[in-house]
């Protein structure tokens, strides 16, 4: 079944590259909440980055006696560095380096309001200026959700910086992913699957929507950290559905990876920046800024040469482990090798798996 959708998505794209335009209109950055503990106050740090944006992260030096890498951990939406506290606690103690952004439009890093700005190429850039600043010449990245998107372009663009790529919940983003106009995917996706499981990016993207995040707080929160995820099929992912959930204020359970403490501190920081910004991660694929962007990928690196790490989550039913196996499998080169884990959980998997995937990632970065 996937291999049609595989199908009505592959489009032949061209090779210029992608025009990007550097609009600022940015927000100022309001004062920043201590982050708690496993994450050390004093090792946050901010960087211009070169073009002019400022980026807010997280920064743990490697133990230099042990020579132990570098790790790099790219967030999603809606997130901030604060989404991978389980794995700082983990491998900081066991002398790791540790890279942690809040990515572009998040946290305490620069807010443009202008899609252009989102551009795949520009974030991975941004991300390179801040190796590049912490000196380290070669980082293992992971990633979840966007965040595995970044890791993807990184893989594309910047693959000498890399010792290896990890990708949670949604697998390796192949570029043809998004090749497509984005309601043309979501009609294959409604007749294999039944549902238009990005239907929602729709919503996300439309001027407007951010406001009534603001205005339903507690249901997008809720329908994100949904403990029953069999109901997004119905409540979140098609056409429609996130709109008449925020705005009938419906609230459902959530599961206990969360907890309360760490939702409230989760929403702080989106109730002080907004959603303006985040929803920018959306515009780029339901318009059409990933898809020419992606049209300057050089064609040697569109397969992935290095070691690979895929955790996927059985239970998302908007990022389909199954779309996200195809879409890595098939992009491995013939030097990249892949391992997979898979964890019964729903989208965030390292929250919700949070002992077996520090397990199964450090297992796998040991055996690099
Ligand atoms: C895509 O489909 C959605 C849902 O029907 C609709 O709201 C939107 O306007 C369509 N977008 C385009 C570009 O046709
Ligand atoms: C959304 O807002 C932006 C910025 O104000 C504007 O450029 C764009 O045309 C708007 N999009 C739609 C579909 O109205
Ligand atoms: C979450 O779902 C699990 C399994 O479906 C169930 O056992 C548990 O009680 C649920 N928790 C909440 C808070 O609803
Ligand atoms: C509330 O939900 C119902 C059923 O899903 C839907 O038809 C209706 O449009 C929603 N209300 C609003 C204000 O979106
Ligand atoms: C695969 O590895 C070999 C040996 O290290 C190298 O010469 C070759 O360029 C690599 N191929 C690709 C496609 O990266």
């Amino acid at each position: 079944m996937f291999s049609e959708i595989l199908a009505l998505l592959l489009v032949v794209t061209g090779a210029t590259q992608a025009e990007a335009s550097l609009i600022q209109n940015q927000v100022d950055v309001l004062p920043r909440m201590d982050a708690p503990a496993p994450f050390n106050p004093s090792l946050f740090k901010d960087l211009t980055v070169s073009r002019g944006l400022e980026y807010h992260y997280y920064a743990a030096p490697a133990d230099t006696a042990s020579g132990k890498p570098t790790l790099l951990f790219l967030h999603g939406f809606p997130s901030t560095f604060y989404d991978w506290r389980h794995q700082v606690s983990f491998f900081q103690e066991k002398g790791y380096g540790l890279i942690v952004p809040d990515m572009l439009g998040y946290g305490g890093t620069a807010r443009p309001l202008d899609p252009q700005s989102y551009a795949s190429s520009l974030i991975s850039k941004d991300i390179v200026d801040i190796l590049d600043a912490e000196k380290i010449d070669q980082a293992i990245v992971v990633g979840h959700d966007w965040g595995s998107k970044i890791a993807a372009r990184l893989a594309n663009y910047f693959p000498e910086r890399f010792h290896a790529f990890g990708f949670l919940d949604v697998g390796y983003v192949a570029p043809i992913i998004f090749a497509a106009p984005f309601n043309d995917s979501m009609a294959a996706s409604k007749a294999f699957l039944g549902y238009e499981n990005y239907g929602f990016f729709d919503y996300l993207a439309r001027n407007g929507t951010d406001q009534d995040i603001v205005d339903h707080t507690d249901s997008f929160w809720d329908i994100w950290f949904i403990n029953d995820t069999v109901k997004t099929i119905t409540e979140f992912s098609p056409f429609g559905a996130l709109e008449a959930f925020l705005k009938n204020n419906t609230r459902v359970a959530t599961g206990d990876f969360i907890t309360p403490e760490d939702r409230a501190f989760q929403i702080e920081f989106f109730n002080q920046n907004g959603w303006a910004a985040p929803v920018n991660w959306y515009k780029v694929i339901v318009g059409d800024v990933e898809r020419e962007d992606n049209k300057g990928i050089p064609e040697e690196n569109a397969l992935l040469q290095k070691p690979v790490f895929y955790g996927s989550a059985s239970r998302d039913y908007f990022a389909l482990a199954a779309i996200s196996f195809e879409f890595t499998i098939a992009s491995m080169g013939s030097n990249g090798t892949l391992t997979t884990r898979e964890y019964n959980t729903g989208h965030w998997v390292q929250l919700q798996a949070k002992d077996e995937v520090n397990r199964d990632l450090l297992q796998w970065i040991e055996g690099l």
